[in-house]
């Protein structure tokens, strides 16, 4: 008889290792009691995550004893009596058991017989071993059910953590982008103002000098929208050529003037070139345009009017870079190691703190690297270096 149970529990230990969910295992459950305890009715209780009880398996329960509605609170001693008087005489005794496992109660099992004696002693013990088994499986199968549902939320979480960080610099990207946009478009003002003054005076040709200049400005200023766009749409690609970068830093400088005219009265800043036409690099140009406009407006900020600016460039570690250079007061170093933060600035409402944040950006995207040397009285040099064009790059995109 011993080998007999033991056998019948091994069974059933594989059957419901093997059942994938709750709703499989009770059926199960009913099957052996009848089988193996000779029970002649059987009432699964189980309870529910949400916090009520419903009746999940039963065998050979009249109509009355299926339709009880069961409250959580009923899982304890007195379901038994309740089934067994829901049954209207149909069994004269009942055995129940409840189905726990790792200190969690999950429901009971309601044993119902027809002879007043029960099952005999043996079968009982029987009967519990089966429907401990079936508890130690709803338990797992519950927590499994928790784990994934935890799974779930922290992957939701998890997604909603990216797209609110893309959103976000996304807005930062934006942010810095119409900043770019600004100093670009700055010039534009002034050159209008010269079309206005030379159209009074009639003379034509001045008008002829500015135009092809306004377009350069307004194709940048393009670029750098489509920069915004591209980011937007997640775009790994950019479109690089091969560029001088002594070219740049030329046109840059011309775009960056007009700032002048707005700092200082009267004091003079100059702007000196020693380039020395380094090789062509492989680079997105309105973005390095945009760069050499932030160092030289920067520049010209920090010369209050009175100064030089010197651009220069050469070649370094088989790659070119392109630097730009103030006499004017240098920075301190709390001052120094803040600069490439976004939105660090030091000129109050006047200033975004985004210039340098964007021109780090840019240096990342090129693969190149960014030289800051500055001392308080010493002046400011920012050098931006740019490596060797790779042969299978020219031409291509980033
Ligand atoms: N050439 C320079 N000389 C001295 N300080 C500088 C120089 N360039 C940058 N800085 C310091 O670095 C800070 C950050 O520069 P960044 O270009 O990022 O922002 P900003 O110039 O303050 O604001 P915005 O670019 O919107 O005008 C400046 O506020 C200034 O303190
Ligand atoms: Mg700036």
């Amino acid at each position: 008889m011993a080998e007999r149970a033991t056998d019948t529990l091994v069974r059933f230990a594989r059957i419901v290792s093997d059942a994938a969910a709750s709703e499989e295992m009770m059926p199960r459950l009913c099957e052996a009691l009848v089988e193996h305890v000779s029970a002649d009715g059987i009432a699964v209780v189980v309870l529910e995550p949400s916090g009520g009880a419903r009746l999940a398996a039963e065998h050979g329960l009249p109509e009355g004893a299926r339709s009880v509605s069961f409250e959580p609170d009923d899982i304890g001693a007195d379901l038994g009596r309740q089934i067994l008087g829901a049954a209207e005489g149909a069994f004269a005794c009942e055995r129940t058991r409840p189905l726990v496992a790792g200190g969690g109660l999950f429901g009971a099992v309601v044993m119902l017989f027809r002879s007043a004696a029960g099952p005999p002693e043996e079968s009982l013990l029987l009967a519990e071993g089966l429907v401990d088994l079936a508890a130690i499986a709803l338990g797992s199968a519950i927590h499994v059910a928790q784990l994934e549902k935890q799974f779930t939320d922290l992957r939701t979480s998890q997604e909603l953590l990216a797209r609110t960080e893309k959103l976000r610099a996304l807005g930062q990207m934006a942010a810095g982008v119409s900043h770019d946009l600004k100093n670009i478009l700055n010039p534009l003002s002034l050159h209008l103002q010269i079309i206005q003054r030379a159209l009074d005076k009639g003379k034509i040709d001045d008008v002829k000098e500015s135009i092809p200049e306004m377009k350069q400005v307004l194709v940048r200023g393009l670029e750098t929208l489509e920069r915004l766009r591209d980011y937007s749409r997640q775009s790994k690609e950019s479109k690089t050529e091969l560029v001088e970068l002594d070219v740049l830093a030329r046109e840059a400088a011309k775009i960056a003037k007009p700032r002048m005219a707005s700092s200082g009265g009267g004091r003079v800043v100059t702007i000196r070139e020693e380039l020395t036409g380094p090789p062509a690099v492989m680079a997105m140009s309105g973005e390095v345009v945009s760069a050499l406009v932030n160092l030289v407006v920067n520049a010209i900020d920090a010369l209050g009017g009175k100064g030089t600016i010197t651009l220069r460039s050469g070649e370094h570690d088989g790659g070119s870079w392109v630097a730009v250079e103030d006499d004017g007061p240098g920075m301190p170093k709390e001052v120094e190691q803040k600069i490439f933060e976004p939105f660090f600035t030091t000129k109050g409402s006047e200033g975004t703190g985004l210039g340098l944040a964007m021109v780090y950006a840019t240096m990342q995207r090129h693969g190149g690297t960014i030289t800051l040397d500055t001392a308080p009285g010493e002046g400011t040099r920012i050098r931006l270096w740019f490596p060797p064009p790779s042969p299978a790059s020219a031409g291509h995109r980033l």
